[in-house]
């Protein structure tokens, strides 16, 4: 009876959600700093309230509800997922695992157990750097490594700095430094999500322990040539930028097909100026996401592009930039509080398995500095990023209920290593 509560529960919050998306019925779009996040930060705040957690929105975005212990000066337990999304997203991608946090600290009211430490239910802001090419924004944030220079330079593609967008949501950048969590204070982060590949639904597993994140590089290239007639100007005498960089991109892939460790290198977003039929491009730009368990095939990959871009821009006789907006090292998470969890699996007949996660998660940010662990629940088919993308609200349930067994051991256990 208990899971089916906890699943109702987690399909209403979800299912309200839902209608935060500037995309209706083209999956979720729900960009950093715009009227969607704004709203599911509300509705977020009251769900918090509701529960009991005292609740603040930080200085970077992020929704935070905490429950109080008897000694809130030791560690705490947080735990929490992103609130935003990619362009015609899924409606589960980061928001499900907020949704798992709060019902985990729903059913320790209901419990009503003496708690040793604060528990943290956080919704994050920006993790995906859908919006400004960067990523993980408001978990960096609360880990102090973001400030009022980064907000300036990153900007979207209509050339709204994060600094603008974030005084335009009501926040002020230059206080964003306010957001740091002060050393020491955080003793272990948990977060549930959904597995956003075909691993666990293929297999039937209910349960994916992950036991590493891969490492993230992020760059945004602009390739420079020179705009001219495209009927008129001979083969040998343009500046073709999209000539240049069609060079370099059609060979990532490759280079990316050449390593192992679940080596993966894409370009998911291209713009060519001035772009006309019948104009040579004056500029062409792409994104380039590079992710490995390894970081020497991250770097070996970032360092051909840049190759080969002075190669080719050198031979067009133009030029290039590769802008680094992302640039994360691969993380190993906690094995302690994945076998605690493994055994609750274990105690509810759940299935369960350990794996590595090809996604970047607010977990890759956090787990750099405080031990840290994930738990994945089934995604169905594998598709995620997608409108098409789902998860079952009773496979959520059940991350809920071993989460929760993991926080409540946490929180009431004297000897527990992370206080
Ligand atoms: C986030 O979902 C990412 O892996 O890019
Ligand atoms: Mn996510
Ligand atoms: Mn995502």
């Amino acid at each position: 009876m208990e899971i089916e509560e906890t699943t109702g529960r987690i399909a209403e919050q979800l299912e309200h959600l839902k209608r935060y998306t500037a995309t209706p019925g083209k999956g979720c779009t729900r960009l950093p700093f715009t009227k969607e996040a704004r709203q599911a930060v509300e509705f977020l705040r009251k769900q918090m309230e509701e529960v009991g957690l005292c609740v603040h929105e930080d200085e970077a975005g992020n929704i935070i509800g905490i429950m109080e212990g008897e000694d809130p000066g030791q560690p705490c337990v947080m735990m929490g997922s992103h609130f935003d999304s990619v362009i015609n997203g899924g409606d589960y991608d980061g928001i499900a695992g907020i949704i798992c946090a709060l019902e985990v600290a729903r059913r320790l009211r209901e419990k009503g157990l003496r708690r040793k430490r604060n528990f943290a239910v956080v919704g994050f802001c920006d993790e995906e750097g859908m919006r400004f090419g960067n990523g993980y924004f408001g978990s960096g944030a609360i880990m102090g490594n973001r400030d009022a220079e980064y907000c300036r330079k990153f900007k979207d593609t209509d050339g709204v700095s994060i600094y603008e967008a974030m005084q335009g949501y009501g926040l002020d950048p230059e206080k964003i430094g306010n957001a740091k969590w002060p050393d020491g204070s955080i003793g272990c982060f948990l977060e549930t999500h959904i597995e956003q590949g075909p691993v666990l639904d293929s297999e039937g597993t209910e349960i994916g322990l992950v036991d590493c994140i891969v490492g993230i590089q992020r760059y945004m290239v602009t390739v420079h040539g020179r705009s001219d007639h495209a009927g008129t100007t001979p083969m040998d005498m343009r500046l073709d930028a999209v000539d240049a960089a069609a060079k370099v991109i059609g060979k990532i892939a490759g280079w990316a097909r050449e390593k192992a460790d679940g080596t993966v290198a894409t370009v998911g977003y291209i713009n060519v100026l001035p772009g006309g039929v019948n104009i040579v491009a004056e500029s062409c730009q792409f994104t380039v996401d590079i992710r490995s368990r390894n970081n020497d095939n991250i770097n070996d990959i970032a360092n051909r592009i840049r190759k080969a871009l002075e190669w080719e821009t050198k031979i067009m006789g133009g030029s290039f930039e590769m802008e680094s907006k992302l640039s994360i090292l691969p993380v190993n998470l906690d094995q302690d509080i994945l076998g605690i969890m493994e055994e609750s699996c274990r105690k509810h007949g759940y299935s369960s398995r350990y794996l590595p996660s090809g996604a970047g998660h607010d977990s890759l940010e956090i787990g750099q500095v405080i031990p840290t662990a994930m738990l994945f629940v089934p995604s169905k088919d594998g598709r995620s990023h997608c409108p098409e993308e789902f998860t079952k609200y009773s496979q959520l349930a059940k991350a809920a209920v071993v989460a929760g067994d993991l926080v409540e051991k946490l929180l009431t256990d004297e000897a527990d290593r992370r206080g």
